[in-house]
């Protein structure tokens, strides 16, 4: 039988493919974002399967617009994405926390009153400070963000605990760390899928950081969010998401191999956040998740900007300066 999930922060990258595997399967996502920008949708879902999407324009720090819209969506299971990245809750750290964790608390407190059946809430692996850590880090090693973001996730794990003895609310948080893959065009690690999509276009890109980080692909990171949506035991769960450690530098020439030029340079700090991520436990508890090699993930993001741009529906506003650059 179909299901309904209320998704907020589903009009950015991972929500956009949270929603279509829901669509392709005849599933019912309700989309709550304050943005009404549906061209990261656009980009990667067919229309007959956006018609499978109900929209609603809200802001998560709106704790009565939050609760009347999960109300009356229906929904019993409930992804929460909606969150200032890096950047701007380093630029605002009081807006970053308005938004990441008061937002949270509300989401969290309508999903009480709903009395629904689980909340799955973005993480992140920025709960681990430290680009200097090397060996994989499971989640029983000490949080010691390096960021407000980082800070601002780590209260909601903790705040997620909480609701589970206080109320019974089930929940899971997941941790992922570099998501790559169409429509990845914001936040601190967003240059590698920026590079690509450069490339695509013949254009020069310096991906602006370095050493190595955790990165993932942008379909298997939706899929684990579906995984534990649909079938994690009862509790407050927190999980570390995995894909391939690997170095800037390998990125760089993974991208390169896929084009006739080398467009792709990188140099810069390295993330502040450990690079390698554990993830036996969440494979422990909800089995086995997608993991799509590097080099075919990379094929494949490239191949769906080439189709894009051959439509001339390829979205480039997120590397316009290095466009300008070039023209
Ligand atoms: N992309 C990554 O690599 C990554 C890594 C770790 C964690 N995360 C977390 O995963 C979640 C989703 O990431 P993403 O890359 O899809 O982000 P994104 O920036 O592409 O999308 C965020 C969405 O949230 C919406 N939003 C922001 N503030 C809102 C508000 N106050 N009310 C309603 N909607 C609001 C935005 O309009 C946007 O559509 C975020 O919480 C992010 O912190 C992402």
């Amino acid at each position: 039988m179909s299901q309904t999930y209320f998704i907020t922060g589903a009009q950015g990258c991972i929500g956009s493919w949270i929603v279509k595997a829901l669509a392709d399967r005849g599933d019912a996502p309700v989309v709550f974002d304050r943005s009404e920008d549906a061209r990261r949708l656009n980009a990667i879902m067919v229309p007959s399967a956006l018609e499978r999407v109900r929209f609603i324009v809200g802001d998560i720090t709106d704790v009565t617009a939050v609760r009347s819209a999960l109300e009356r969506s229906g929904a019993r299971r409930v992804i929460h994405l909606a969150g200032l990245q890096v950047p701007a809750c380093k630029a605002d750290p009081v807006a970053g926390a308005f938004v990441n964790v008061i937002g949270t608390l509300n989401v969290f407190e309508s999903a009480k009153s709903a009395g629904v059946e689980r909340v799955v809430y973005a993480s992140s692996a920025a709960v681990f400070g430290g680009g200097e850590i090397e060996t994989p880090v499971d989640e029983s090693v000490a949080t010691e963000p390096a960021t407000h973001y980082g800070v601002f996730k780590r209260t909601n794990e903790g705040n997620a605990r909480v609701y589970f003895l206080d109320h019974g609310l089930n929940s899971v948080g997941l941790r992922p760390l570099t998501v790559y893959g169409v429509n990845r065009d914001a936040g601190l690690t967003s240059d590698p899928t920026k590079a690509m999509k450069a490339a695509v276009l013949g254009v020069p890109f310096r991906i602006r950081f370095s050493g190595a980080t955790d990165f993932q692909y942008v379909e298997d990171t939706a899929a684990a969010f579906l995984r534990c949506a649909d079938g994690a035991p009862a509790g407050a769960m927190v999980f570390n998401l995995h894909g391939e450690t690997v170095d800037v530098e390998r990125i760089a020439n993974v991208i390169n191999q896929n084009t006739e030029r080398e467009l792709v340079s990188f140099g810069g700090p390295l993330i502040p956040i450990a690079p390698a991520l554990d993830d036996a436990a969440i494979k422990r508890v909800i089995g086995d998740l997608p993991s799509t090699p590097l080099e075919v993930g990379v094929r494949e993001t490239m191949r769906r900007f080439t189709e894009l741009r051959e439509a001339g529906r390829l979205d480039t506003s997120d590397i316009d300066s290095e466009i300008s650059a070039v023209s």
